[in-house]
């Protein structure tokens, strides 16, 4: 077992425990985006940051084991301003048009927006805006995706799909179908997995309405779409 100190209790956990659990099990709630529990632990996100004595920098609370000892700060000074503003740079890729995300009310990242206090962007938007095929019956919209990859790992190992997978680097990186060929070749069998697993509203399942426009060739249908409930909680 492992002893340590998280925000000034006292716990003590089995040795390869996260600092993620181990605040978990002490009932402390550190927010995610991207992990999902022994699936997606890449640490990509970085809005479970914690502050470790002795640490020059802050580090991950979802990938990282405890250690005996450790001294851990979940929300102090420094934590707090980094998670903000690891979340402001999420959101500068990230179309915030909430009231028309099928998403909205059921979005991990805007519940940590409005919990961080973030009213307004320090930061540019810099948009995918790219084009789907919105006669698919999966919707994906990567002007809100914010490459978690959860998407990418329960396909490829929960169904055994791989149907996604990342492209490109740095500021350029996107979620796109491997290989990039069109959806409707990928083998996607459309089990709803990645948009149950999406904490955003980058992936979604085609409604009605947007049947229907396709079916008028309607060449405005994308403004005129109305939006579908929210399809999953993630
Ligand atoms: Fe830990 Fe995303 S949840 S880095």
């Amino acid at each position: 077992m492992v002893k340590l100190t998280i925000d000034g209790r006292d716990v003590e956990v089995a040795e390869h425990t996260t600092i993620l659990e181990a605040a978990l099990a002490a009932g402390i709630r550190i927010p995610t985006l991207c992990y999902l529990k022994n699936l997606n632990e890449i640490g990509s996100c970085r809005v479970c940051v914690v502050e470790v004595e002795g640490i020059d920098q802050l580090v991950a609370a979802c990938n990282n084991y405890v250690l005996d000892g450790m001294v851990v700060h979940t929300n102090s000074p420094s934590v707090r301003i980094a998670r903000k503003v690891n979340v402001e740079f999420l959101l500068s890729q990230h179309d915030s048009e909430c009231t028309s995300c099928v998403r909205s009310g059921n979005c991990s990242l805007q519940t940590l927006s409005n919990d961080l206090g973030i009213a307004q962007l320090p930061f540019d938007k810099h948009l995918a805006g790219e084009h789907w095929n919105l006669s698919f019956p999966l919707i994906r919209n990567n002007d809100k995706c914010i490459k978690c990859m959860r998407c990418i790992q329960v396909c490829d190992k929960v169904q055994a799909t791989g149907v996604w997978d990342i492209t490109n680097r740095a500021g350029h990186t996107m979620v796109n179908t491997v290989g990039g060929k069109p959806i409707e070749e990928t083998g996607c069998s459309l089990c709803g997995q990645c948009i149950t697993h999406c904490p955003v509203g980058a992936l979604r399942e085609r409604d009605d309405t947007e049947q229907v426009f396709d079916a008028l060739g309607d060449p405005e249908r994308i403004c005129l779409v109305q939006i579908a409930p929210a399809v999953r909680t993630a």
